[in-house]
């Protein structure tokens, strides 16, 4: 395993994916995207992105894969091992370039998932841009990586909008 990575089963007791989510954390993702249209910012390994394929109706897979050595390849792989290739569309491009291009496409999707880039005016971009594409939104690393929640706060603040955390996740309905 790869320092840094954890490893969780998307499908109990088969095989383990590297992931940058607790095992909790992917068992709620896969309930929230049930039946639903997915886009994630943020893919790597595939980790949340085969939680939530297993019972998405599809999930668009946004990463620019150049950041962490074999992403792609392993990604694409581990897509094939759990027999969700055909429900998992893999963009390889940065949220910044692809989101606004799904905007004026008038795409719509029921949940949006961000785990991307954690930097303050990336959170910043894709927190902005993310209402104009689905009314739920769920944002990886609130209160374990500092810029995000700050932004998250100000944005979504808890007294207009319905927010729920579990684990790291916050989901909000807008
Ligand atoms: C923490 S990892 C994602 C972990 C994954 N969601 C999982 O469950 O294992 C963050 C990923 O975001 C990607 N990333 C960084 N900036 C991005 C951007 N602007 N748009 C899309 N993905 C981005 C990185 O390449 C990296 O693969």
């Amino acid at each position: 395993m790869r320092e840094g990575w954890a490893h969780i089963h998307p499908l109990p007791g088969g095989p383990p994916v590297e992931a940058g989510i607790s095992q909790e954390e992917a068992d709620y993702l896969q309930e929230m995207a049930r039946g639903k249209r997915v886009l994630e910012v943020g893919s790597a390994f595939g980790g949340s992105t085969i939680a939530m394929a297993l019972h998405a109706a599809e999930v668009v897979a946004i990463d620019p894969h150049q950041a962490i050595p074999e992403s792609l390849p392993t990604l694409l792989a581990n897509l094939r091992v759990f027999g969700v290739e055909d429900r998992v569309r893999v963009v390889a491009g940065s949220s910044h370039d692809q989101l606004p291009l799904l905007i004026q496409a008038g795409e719509r999707f029921d949940l949006v998932y961000i785990d991307g880039d954690h930097a303050a005016a990336a959170v910043l971009q894709d927190a902005k841009e993310a209402p104009y594409l689905a009314n739920l939104l769920i944002f990886h690393d609130y209160g374990s990586e500092p810029e995000v929640a700050p932004i998250l706060d100000q944005l979504f603040p808890a007294a207009i909008f319905g927010r729920e955390l579990h684990g790291y996740l916050l989901t909000i309905r807008l």
